[in-house]
């Protein structure tokens, strides 16, 4: 997820770009850039890390105009670095592009257009737009026609902000999956990625749609679709308040990011899945290929999230494609004398891609000769420098310090790393085909589940008041209890534990009794029956039971004192929906107790020390 800023009036726009990339920063802050459009023509300036660099790095040039773009990135094709930080431009430095989003197609247009004698200077997907209008320009001779063919040819998704060499200055904006907004004010005019940056200066904002461009100036401006149909949609006045701006609208970044789930589903999945063949398509494993044919074993390490989502990739890649799997604590692994060989693969998740414990061990695995694969969200963070190959979460970054799409966004990652495996093992075509489409499924589901939030903000004041919470799980939700307790202890602080509900007798069940309420993950799997048992045991020693049940389940609340659904899938997706009532719960109980969900105390986003 990145950032963009337009701005096209009659103030110097530079201050205007600077201060709104400011305003996104929390969409992406691994780079950023500005594009001025003035007297002498366009000039740009490129600085990697926070806006704060960039800001410094444009006092020592002259970037004046009344024109110009900004971008903040987020990347996903080509690590943090100057070469690739937005805008970009094509061979005539005729057109400057601020980009957010994922073109799939890049690399085919890459080919065809360098076969075109086009010079590429980034590593990036969003480089190809400019040139593709560059060349369209050629036959086109406008600009607006040469914008609308090249975004015709595009696949994937784009915020686009287009802005030409040319005086008065003038921004072309479109919008395929990933948001645009238009702010109109009085004699200037603006673009963004959303209404933040636009606030200070106006309210009127107008948000594009899927397949619309808009041809903005400082007098007005015109909105048509890629079929030239003009738009004539008004306006809306945004009444968010300054302070929370940053969150999108929302109260804190956690439930922001829990909200984004259901679209980090979509792009994590994003030209990932191929549905005909039941096939995943992972870009990332090209130069691992005859390793992972070869791998007779696997040892994923991780923390804490990272760690819970392991163990849920344990089981599925041990139940389809039948390789033993093993998993471990970073921090454990690291220091044990792991014995490790060729046939080896040892894959490392990590949202941050810099947990000082799982880089170690990346680099132990290394020492010993052993394949290594990174989980990372974080595009050219040193893990996913530092391992083989590796696959990208495409989370877009995550802010609050409980790591909760990102976690969605692992276990999405281990299905599709599943079905590569196991499709050239003993998966077949149709559980290959089931598990695409229910993968595409995931998206309208996790949309279901957050309709029961008032339900579990109801939930969620009844339960704050206990100091002990059990949580329960087996099977695929044996990480699930894990990772809901641990959502719990860190934000609300309250002492909440996971447990394998297997293991409950052999001494957990000591602690229960009516001031020790249990969380009981109850999907309808294979170990439903069991589950079942448990919260009998339970309830006859007069706990409490609250359970995550499947949506229709007529039985559990025969049992269970309270009760939140999801909608049924695989039982292999399962975890995927049944810790998105528990991340919302978990929220809610932070409130309850009056806490920062977005800052726990004694936490860091990323663990860099060890
Ligand atoms: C999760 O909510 C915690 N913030 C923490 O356990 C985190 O998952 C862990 O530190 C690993 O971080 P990583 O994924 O960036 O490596």
């Amino acid at each position: 997820m990145c950032g963009i800023i337009g701005y096209v009036g009659e103030k110097e726009a530079l201050p205007i770009l600077l201060d709104g990339l400011r305003r996104l920063e929390y969409r992406g802050y691994d780079s950023a850039g500005v594009a001025v459009a003035g007297k002498k023509g366009v000039k740009t300036a490129r600085a990697i890390g926070k806006v704060a660099v960039l800001a410094s790095r444009c006092e020592r040039k002259t970037l004046s105009g009344m024109a110009g773009i900004g971008h903040t990135r987020w990347a996903t094709h080509g690590k943090p670095a100057t070469r690739n930080t937005h805008p970009h431009t094509d061979c005539t430095k005729s057109f400057f592009i601020a980009h957010n989003g994922i073109i799939e197609n890049h690399e085919e247009l890459r080919t065809e257009l360098t076969k075109k004698r086009h010079i590429f200077k980034s590593e990036t997907d969003s480089e190809i737009i400019a040139h593709l209008i560059e060349e369209e320009y050629r036959d086109a001779q406008n600009l607006e026609k040469a914008v609308q063919f090249a975004l015709l040819r595009l696949r994937g998704t784009y915020g686009l902000a287009v802005m030409p060499n040319v005086l008065p200055g003038k921004i072309i904006a479109a919008r395929m999956g990933a948001p645009i907004a238009i702010g109109l004010g009085e004699g200037e005019n603006f673009v963004a990625s959303d209404a933040v940056p636009l606030l200070p200066h106006t309210r009127t904002v107008l948000y594009l749609e899927d397949g619309e461009m808009a041809v903005v100036t400082a007098k007005g401006h015109a909105v048509r679709t890629l079929q030239n149909k003009l738009v004539t949609r008004g306006a809306e006045m945004i009444e968010w308040s300054a302070d929370n701006t940053q969150k999108g609208g929302f109260p804190h970044f956690t439930l922001k990011e829990i909200r984004e789930g259901p679209e980090v589903v979509r792009n994590t999945l994003r030209g990932r899945l191929i549905m005909e063949n039941g096939l995943a398509n992972l870009g990332g494993l090209q130069n691992i290929t005859q390793s992972l044919h070869n791998a007779k074993r696997i040892i994923i390490v991780g923390c804490g999230t990272a760690l819970h989502a392991a163990r849920v990739g344990e089981y599925m890649i041990e139940e389809y494609a039948g390789i033993p799997v093993e998993v471990e604590s970073a921090s454990e692994f690291r220091y044990r004398k792991p014995v490790l060989d060729k046939e080896t693969l040892v894959i490392a998740i990590s949202q941050s891609g810099e947990t000082a414990d799982t880089l170690e061990a990346v680099r132990e695995a290394k020492r010993k000769g052993t394949m290594t694969l990174g989980v990372t969200n974080a595009v050219g963070s040193s893990i996913a420098r530092e391992t083989d190959a590796g696959i990208y979460n495409h989370a877009g970054p995550e802010v609050s310090v409980l790591s909760t799409k990102a976690y969605i966004s692992q276990l999405v990652v281990l299905v599709l790393l599943t079905m590569h495996l196991g499709r050239e093992r003993q998966m077949s075509l149709s559980a290959g085909k089931r598990i695409a489409k229910e993968l595409e499924e995931l998206p309208k589901k996790i949309e279901k589940i957050f309709a029961q939030e008032k339900e579990i903000k109801k939930l969620a004041k009844k339960y704050a008041k206990y100091e002990h919470l059990l949580y329960l799980g087996r099977k695929y939700n044996f990480a699930t209890a894990f990772e809901g307790a641990l959502k719990v202890k860190e934000a609300s602080y309250i002492h909440a534990e996971g447990c394998g509900a297997g293991e409950m007798k052999h001494g957990f069940i000591a602690l229960i009794d009516k001031n020790f309420p249990t969380i009981a993950i109850t999907p309808e799997t294979s170990v439903y029956d069991k589950m079942l048992s448990n919260i009998q045991e339970i309830k006859a020693r007069g706990g409490r039971v609250l359970a995550v049940a499947t949506e229709g389940d007529r039985r559990i609340m025969r049992l269970a004192d309270d009760a939140l659904y999801i909608p049924k899938t695989l039982e292999m997706l399962s975890p995927i929906l049944a810790v998105v009532p528990l991340q919302l719960f978990a929220y809610y109980l932070t409130l309850e107790r009056r806490l920062d969900p977005d800052r726990p105390r004694n936490l860091a986003k990323s663990v860099t020390v060890e």
